[in-house]
């Protein structure tokens, strides 16, 4: 075929004009007959997103060939190292200047944030909105604080900042409207008038996407909620679990998020349901299961609710009397509730969980599924770039810096305490739920939960790809 009846095909002109609009000034005559001899050629350029503005033979050649221009990608090999990243281990006695001080200190953290996004253009202070005259599109950040639901279904929101207060009026019909929750830091679009503020929009602080660097990495598994010298504690799944971390050679961490015994005193009649009711009985017991793990294993723990600890969180790690049995194993660490640890490159949040009962029953659109999906509170911590932002629902220190606040994104944010076990991700972060080597209580039955008992989650950190595994199915 000659280049004339080639062109004059009428699928090939077309395609050589889309060649020529990607850029390219010349095909050599050469590269024209390598052309005319293999019509492929001309659908590998198109899809080509860089072209040279020459086309000669040789450059069709190396296209042909794709094995030369595909060059395999060289995947590192991260060392196995880890290290703490936050941690908390360092408060002052609380005095009336410690809740200002808590509340400003969030305010601060969170509203920068929120300053920096480029659709809440417009932002101006809340004192200053007295001042606006006419219907202009503003934006104000505030921290809300009462909530109020009409009979029309609007939600009426007070919101502060340094500068003052002002009603807000959230309509029915915006999405965001049953998310707002008490204490959290938001964006608010919309126009003032009459001294209140209509709003058109909500922004949430939310985190970025996350990218997950690929690399040769270890492989880790997540466990919480072991509630060892409860009656209920499954001995049998733990020892399933330990026959298999044994001869599970490839796993080389094991992150443990809290409750790792049932504690004392938790609520009324606790000790009806206790095996051992005592709590250096129960740390000693504890010790005693996890010197079972191989020693090459790496267990990286934190306290939950129930664990003899402070309960206000943040939890710092054990107090030395308290933690002693644990110092007896070389292979662990004990770090603070929440903690921030990174494992080969990759950072985990590690927090209980305790929260997500307050954001379960606040954020009205994950109500009714919360507890089957612990995901879905997981994900409102992390839009709202906070671990526990309704104050007084579950006990906080009001510390001078909020340490709560997730300024730091994490790869993998791990948590536990609602006893279910869920896999999900949000914008590139991992989303860890992990079950229980408890069996299910009265208590839990009677609040219609459905935990998962056994039910755990291995990660290799080279991709961040998951696998769950079930011991109390195991052999
Ligand atoms: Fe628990």
């Amino acid at each position: 075929m000659d280049l004339t009846s080639f062109v004059e095909d009428g699928s090939n002109k077309l395609k050589v004009q889309q060649i020529f609009s990607k850029g390219v000034r010349m095909i050599y005559q050469d590269a024209l007959d390598t052309i005319i001899s293999d019509s492929s050629l001309l659908d590998k350029l198109i899809l080509m997103e860089d072209i040279p503005s020459e086309i000669t033979s040789d450059f069709l050649k190396q296209i042909k060939t794709p094995k030369a221009l595909v060059q395999t990608p060289i995947i590192p090999e991260i060392k196995p190292a880890f290290k703490v990243i936050k941690n908390y281990d360092d408060w002052e006695p609380i005095n009336p200047q410690s809740f200002w001080n808590f509340f400003l200190s969030r305010y601060k953290a969170i509203s920068q944030m929120l300053w920096k996004r480029p659709n809440l253009k417009n932002t101006v202070s809340i004192g200053q909105l007295s001042r606006v005259k006419g219907r202009e599109d503003l934006s104000i950040i505030g921290m809300v604080r009462d909530i109020r639901d009409t009979n029309d279904g609007r939600r009426i929101i007070k919101v502060e900042d340094l500068s003052g207060s002002t009603t807000v009026i959230i309509p029915k019909n915006l999405p965001e409207r049953g998310e707002i929750i008490p204490d959290e830091i938001i964006g608010l679009k919309g126009q003032a008038g009459r001294g209140i503020f209509f709003a058109n929009a909500v922004v949430f602080p939310d985190i970025p996407q996350v990218h997950w660097p690929v690399a040769k990495r270890s492989k880790i598994l997540f466990l919480s909620d072991n509630h060892v010298g409860s009656k209920k504690y499954l001995e049998d799944v733990w020892d399933k679990f330990v026959s298999w971390i044994n001869e599970h050679k490839e796993i080389s961490y094991v992150l443990i998020a809290g409750d790792l015994v049932d504690g004392i005193g938790m609520y009324k009649n606790q000790d009806k349901s206790l095996e051992i009711d005592t709590i250096e009985g129960q740390m000693e017991a504890l010790a005693k299961y996890l010197k079972q793990i191989r020693k090459d294993v790496k267990i990286l723990l934190i306290s939950g609710n129930h664990d003899p600890n402070r309960d206000s969180e943040p939890q710092p790690a054990f107090p030395a009397d308290i933690g002693k049995p644990l110092k007896k194993l070389d292979n662990l660490e004990v770090y603070s509730n929440p903690a921030w640890v990174e494992i080969e490159g990759i950072t985990i949040l590690m927090y209980h969980g305790t929260s997500l009962d307050s954001m379960i029953d606040a954020v009205e659109p994950i109500r009714s599924e919360g507890y089957q999906k612990p995901f879905l509170g997981q994900k409102h911590l992390l839009k709202k770039r906070h671990l526990s932002p309704i104050f007084g629902r579950n006990k906080i220190f009001p510390d001078k810096h909020d340490f709560m606040v997730i300024n730091k994104v994490p790869h993998v944010f791990h948590t536990g305490h609602v006893h279910k076990f869920s896999i999900n991700s949000y914008r590139g972060v991992k989303l860890i739920s992990t079950g229980t080597f408890q069996d299910t209580t009265n208590f839990q039955e009677k609040l219609g939960h459905v935990p998962s008992p056994g039910k755990f989650i291995v990660m290799d950190l080279s991709d961040g790809s998951t696998e769950a595994i079930d011991f109390s199915k195991l052999q």
